[in-house]
C-alpha cells in the first residue's frame, strides 16, 4: 500500500514556496490613521502602542514612509475637539474641517496614495453615536442626509473611497446618489457591510474619545451571534452600489469573511481592529508572544479566510517585515 505523504510538499522552503496557496503583500494593506489639530503634534494612544494621533504634517510624513514601503492606502479618522461636536455632527460637512484638510494634504503630497475616509457621525457627535440620536433612539432617516453630506465633503477634498461604518439602513444608496449628483462618480464606496457590535473596538474609542455617551451600538451594529444575517447585508449593499464589502472585526469573524467571499464577486476587506492589535502588542510586551510572527500569521489568515484587502494598524510594521521595498 502506497502511503500518502503530504510532508513531501513541505520538505524544503523552496517547495513550500511553490505550493503556497496564500500570499500577503504590502499592497494588500490599508493603514488606518488618526489625525488631530496642531501640524506637528503627536499624541500616543495608550491602548494602541506604536499608534498616535498625528497633526497633518506628521500624518503626511508617516503616510509617505508607508507608501515607500509599498502600503499604498490609508484610512483616516479625525480626533476632534469636544467643542466642535454637536448632536448632528455638523462639523463633518465643513469643507475646511480637520479631516478634509488632511485629505487634501495627503493627496497633494502623495497623489498615488489611496485615501479612504470614514463616514459615520461618531467622531463628530456629542452623543458618541454613529447616527443622529432622537429621544434616545438612533434615527435612521435623519441620519442618511448627514452621511450623504459628509461623504460629498470628503469626495470634494479628494478622497478616493468613502467608507460608511455607521450601519444605518440604506446609507450606501443615499451616499451613492449624493456623490453622483455632485459629480463624484469615480469615488468608490467601501461599505462596512458586516460590522458587528464588538467589544474589540475599545482602544479605537479611546483614541478618538468617541465612546457612546449613553447606551450602546446594538440597534445598528450586528449581533456577534449571527452569521446568516450578513448575507442580507451583502445583498442590500450590492444592490445599493457598494464597490467593496467589509467585514469587521477580523480574525474572530473569519467565518463571516469566508461567507461574504463566497457570496459576492466584489472585493472583500477585513478590518483587523484596534482590540486585535492591542492584544498582540500587550502579549508581546509581556514577553508572552513573539510579535512579528504572530502579526504576520494573523494577517495571512485574514487573506486565507477570503479577504482581498486588510485594514490594519500594523500596516507599516508588516510592510517592514515583508521587506519588499
Ligand atoms: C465607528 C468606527 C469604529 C471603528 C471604526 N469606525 C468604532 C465603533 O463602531 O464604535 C473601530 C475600529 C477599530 O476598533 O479599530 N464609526
Amino acid at each position: 500500500m502506497m502511503l500518502a505523504r503530504p510532508r513531501r510538499n513541505r520538505k524544503s522552503a523552496s517547495i513550500r514556496a511553490l505550493v503556497r496557496e496564500t500570499r500577503l503583500g504590502a499592497a494588500d494593506l490599508v493603514w488606518p490613521m488618526f489625525v488631530q489639530e496642531g501640524e506637528d503634534s503627536e499624541t500616543p494612544i495608550r491602548s494602541m502602542p506604536g499608534q498616535a494621533r498625528l497633526g497633518i504634517s506628521k500624518l503626511v510624513d508617516r503616510a509617505r514612509s508607508a507608501f515607500d514601503l509599498g502600503v499604498r492606502a490609508v484610512a483616516l479618522f479625525p480626533a476632534l475637539d469636544d467643542r466642535l461636536k454637536d448632536p448632528l455632527g455638523t462639523e463633518s460637512a465643513n469643507a475646511s474641517g480637520l479631516l478634509q484638510r488632511a485629505v487634501r494634504a495627503l493627496k497633494n503630497a502623495l497623489p498615488d496614495l489611496v485615501v479612504v475616509t470614514d463616514v459615520a457621525l461618531d467622531p463628530y457627535s456629542s452623543d458618541g453615536h454613529d447616527g443622529v440620536l432622537v429621544d434616545g433612539r438612533i434615527d435612521n432617516e435623519r441620519t442618511l442626509p448627514v452621511l450623504a453630506r459628509m461623504a460629498v465633503a470628503q469626495a470634494q477634498a479628494g478622497a478616493d473611497i468613502v467608507a460608511p461604518s455607521d450601519m444605518m439602513d440604506g446609507r450606501v444608496q443615499a451616499i451613492r446618489e449624493a456623490l453622483d449628483a455632485a459629480g463624484h462618480t469615480e469615488v468608490g464606496i467601501c461599505s462596512y457591510c458586516c460590522k458587528y457590535a464588538s467589544a474589540f473596538y475599545g482602544p479605537f474609542r479611546e483614541a478618538l474619545d468617541s465612546a457612546p455617551r449613553s447606551g450602546d451600538k446594538r440597534t445598528y451594529q450586528m449581533d456577534p451571534a449571527n452569521q446568516r444575517e450578513c448575507l442580507r447585508e451583502v445583498e442590500l449593499d450590492e444592490a445599493e452600489g457598494a464597490d467593496w464589502l467589509m467585514v469587521k472585526p477580523g480574525l474572530p469573524y473569519a467565518d463571516i469573511i469566508r461567507l461574504v467571499r463566497e457570496h459576492s464577486t466584489l472585493p472583500v476587506a477585513a478590518y483587523h481592529v484596534s482590540g486585535e492589535y492591542a492584544m498582540l502588542k500587550a502579549a508581546a510586551a509581556q514577553g508572552w508572544l513573539d510579535y512579528g510572527p504572530c502579526l504576520m500569521e494573523s494577517l495571512l489568515c485574514l487573506k486565507r479566510a477570503g479577504a482581498d484587502v486588510i485594514f490594519t494598524y500594523a500596516a507599516l510594521e508588516a510592510a517592514r517585515l515583508l521587506g519588499e521595498a
